[in-house]
């Protein structure tokens, strides 16, 4: 499998990454990112990019992959909804549109969150966005799409968020949360199991196209 990945330098991507670059299943796979992870191995190729609505520079090294896996993504503390909008939306529906256009075979997971909102007319704005970002990427012609709704993660083997208040967040829980992804598995996943998840789901397709955290955890 040739898969491309979106945001591995973030928390969940971090996560992919790492369950990436061990599976045999995956021949190779591209890191797109506005900085490089600076991670070397054979299998990873890294692409910077700077303008993540436009993809056009880049568009010669967009094809020939079976799966994206797009772990890009921003919390909405502190955004104006415009912005969050912009990321949220605008980066992953402009990337989704080229890789679908040129990878009609492809399958695509994008990375959301529990309590994401289908309806697109909820009162939270993080979840309306999310919702209206999932309900696009379904709309769109690939072979496949499957959202991830993960709730708490736990991140695994030295992962870090790139979020303060998250990276204060899990200080704080630190060994409690081995602990609550064990007691609590319809809420709590860990990166690892999101990266297994994403690689099982996309060689093997999945029943429906909205994974929670207890998909997640039974895949
Ligand atoms: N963490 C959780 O507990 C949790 C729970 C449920 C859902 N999620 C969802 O999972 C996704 C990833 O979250 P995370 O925790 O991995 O976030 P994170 O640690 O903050 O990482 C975010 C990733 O997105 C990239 N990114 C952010 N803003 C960007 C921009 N303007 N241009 C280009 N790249 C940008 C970051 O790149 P840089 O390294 O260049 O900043 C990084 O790779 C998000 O959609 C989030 O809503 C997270």
């Amino acid at each position: 499998m040739n898969v491309i990945l979106f945001g591995a330098t973030g928390m969940v991507g971090q996560g992919v990454l790492r369950e990436c670059l061990l599976a045999p299943s995956v021949e190779s796979l591209v890191s797109i990112g506005r900085a490089v992870t600076g991670q070397q191995h054979p299998k990873l190729r890294e692409i910077v990019h700077s303008d993540f609505l436009d993809f056009s520079a880049i568009e010669h090294q967009l094809s020939g992959f079976d799966a994206c896996f797009f772990c890009l993504g921003v919390s909405s503390a502190g955004m104006t909804e415009e912005n969050y909008h912009r990321i949220t939306y605008g980066f992953t529906i402009a990337a989704a549109r080229v890789l679908a256009r040129l990878n009609p075979n492809m399958t695509f997971i994008y990375v959301s969150g529990a309590g994401t909102d289908s309806s697109e007319h909820g009162r939270s704005m993080w979840a309306r966005v999310k919702g209206k970002t999932e309900n696009e990427l379904l709309r769109l012609p690939f072979r496949a799409a499957y959202m991830f709704r993960p709730g708490l993660i736990v991140p695994l083997h030295g992962v870090q968020s790139k979020t303060k208040l998250y990276r204060v967040f899990y200080t704080l829980l630190g060994p409690l949360l081995p602990m609550l992804n064990a007691r609590f598995p319809k809420y709590v996943t860990t990166t690892e199991q999101i990266g297994r998840a994403m690689l099982k789901v996309a060689s093997e397709g999945w029943p429906k196209p909205v994974l929670e955290t207890s998909d997640i955890n039974q895949v």
